[in-house]
């Protein structure tokens, strides 16, 4: 009989994923592995839903956005009864390994799962790419990309309308995304969770722009950055399997503070859910395609417990406990490039 490999997507999608699970598929095929598709993250394997992944499976998911796994945020530890539904499962599938590709919810579930007996080994996906141990995490760069895209298109408004436009980006704990995009799309200020926001500098360098005539203004700002007198904003209070909340309205508050300490008209867009969509980037094709083929020698080799993670231009493995051990903010030395370019 064949040896058999399970592999799951969980947490929140990403551009990526789907040539990750390829790349599984058809290294493993060569290895002499059969693929066994889990779908819905641990949903999958706490109910058994599961399906047989062959060649003909994945032709042609290559540049496809999203899983063609489907995802969930399902915790098993939350529940009683669900991580023994998941054990057995695995046995029941006479699973060798199984690829689990996550974020730090879905690989610290992964993490508690090695400790109970299971045999995995961890895939790193957030577009977020806070997630420690590795440079880049795919689905990141796909994001940037868009991002960047919207502020241009911001900016041309913007300067027609003599306006402030805040542009609220994803980025829960860390500011990747508005460090990258601001950046790269040349944003006059770039708010982040790392640093609580003074509202009085942010109006005073836009104050700054105006008077030396530049009268319009692009402000990017991470959905989780805060303002110094205050908290996260959150659209409501309720959390989801692993106690996060859901995030999202900073951007409209700064937008009514600026304009009314500034006198400006501003206006406020929430790129959302479309930084997380569509087709992956070429790089985030390359990196996903590189992950997919490790983690099969990872399971090849034996090890189970390790994460595959980019150092420099190099695929290697780290221990997943330590990359979900704690989050990787944004670097300040790149900040500090960016604030360059402020007002
Ligand atoms: O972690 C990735 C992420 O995109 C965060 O930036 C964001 O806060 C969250 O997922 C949104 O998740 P959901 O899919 O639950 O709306």
């Amino acid at each position: 009989m064949a040896k058999r490999i399970g592999i799951l997507t969980g947490g929140g999608d990403c551009p990526g994923l789907n040539p990750v699970i390829r790349a599984v598929v058809r290294k493993g095929i060569l290895d002499g592995y059969e693929i066994l598709g889990i779908k819905n993250g641990w949903k999958g394997l706490i109910e058994n839903d599961v399906i047989p992944l062959d060649m003909q499976a994945v032709s042609g998911i290559l540049p496809k956005g999203g899983t063609i796994l489907g995802t969930s945020r399902t915790n098993p530890y939350k529940k009683e009864g669900d991580v023994k539904k998941a054990i057995d499962n695995y046995n029941k599938n006479a699973l060798s390994a199984l690829i689990a590709i996550g974020g730090e919810d879905t690989l610290g579930v992964a993490r508690k799962l090695i400790k109970d007996g299971l045999k995995i080994v961890g895939v790193p996906k957030t577009i977020d790419n806070d997630l420690s141990g590795t440079d880049y995490t795919f689905g990141f760069d796909t994001a940037v990309n868009i991002a960047t895209e919207a502020i241009d298109r911001l900016h041309t408004t913007a300067e027609s309308h003599h306006r402030i436009i805040v542009a609220e980006v994803m980025g829960r704990h860390a500011g990747w995304i508005a460090v990258h995009a601001g950046i790269a799309g040349g944003a006059d200020i770039i708010l982040i969770p790392e640093l609580p926001i003074d509202i009085n500098e942010v109006c005073g360098i836009i104050k700054k722009r105006h008077s030396r005539g530049k009268t319009f203004s692009i402000v990017v700002v991470a959905e989780g950055a805060k303002l110094k007198e205050g908290d996260m904003v959150t659209q409501d209070r309720k959390t989801d399997a692993f106690g996060h909340v859901r995030l999202g309205g900073i951007g409209e508050i700064l937008s009514e503070e600026i304009e009314k300490r500034t006198g400006y008209e501003t206006r406020v867009t929430v790129f959302g859910h479309i930084q997380r969509g569509g087709t992956p980037s070429a790089f985030d094709r390359v990196l996903g395609t590189r992950f997919g083929v490790r983690a099969v020698g990872l399971v090849n080799e034996g090890k189970f417990g390790f994460m595959v993670s980019l150092k420099g231009n190099e695929i290697v493995s780290i221990p997943i406990e330590e990359a979900v051990k704690e989050l990787k903010t944004v670097d300040m030395k790149l900040y500090e490039i960016a604030k360059i370019f402020f007002g």
